[in-house]
């Protein structure tokens, strides 16, 4: 079975208080009930993990070596500033799906780069929670 690492960054943790007119009402609770539903119809292991930290992101990126065959990440802010988070996947010879809530593209100027999408292998952007699930179908096709 697939076991694959879906990686999510700062201020997600909020997500239903946080700008419900950008994020929509989910919570991240609700968005990892359904990853699990997804996986488990895709044949699929999930750990689902978030965290406010870069240093912390960039270290469960380390140890994901050997261990998953795919990654699904919503660095949220960091995708514009972290080359650190760059770097680590750098590091990763596994398929990368960059996934956001909204479409940044769309919004402030400050979001329209992106750190994590010359590393991945498809970016799912303005989808709402339903990127998360396409972006594990996506790498059900590739795997
Ligand atoms: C986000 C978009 C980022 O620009 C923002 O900093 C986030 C969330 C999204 O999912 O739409 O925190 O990654």
């Amino acid at each position: 079975m697939k076991n694959i690492l879906i990686l999510n960054g700062p201020n997600l943790n909020m997500l239903g208080l946080r700008e419900p007119d950008i994020y929509g009402d989910q919570t991240l609770d609700d968005i990892k009930g359904l990853c699990l539903e997804k996986a488990q119809a895709l044949g699929m292991e999930i750990d689902f993990r978030q965290s406010n930290h870069e240093g912390v992101l960039v270290e469960w990126l380390q140890q994901a070596r050997g261990v998953f065959d795919g990654i699904v990440i919503n660095a949220a802010a960091y995708t514009h500033t972290s080359i650190a988070i760059h770097d680590a996947l750098k590091i990763l010879d596994i398929p990368i799906i960059e996934v956001h809530l909204s479409n940044p593209k769309d919004r402030e100027e400050f979001r329209h780069n992106s750190y994590i999408e010359p590393l991945a292998d498809e970016v799912i952007a303005g989808e709402g929670a339903r990127g998360y699930l396409l972006a594990l179908e996506k790498l059900k096709e590739l795997l």
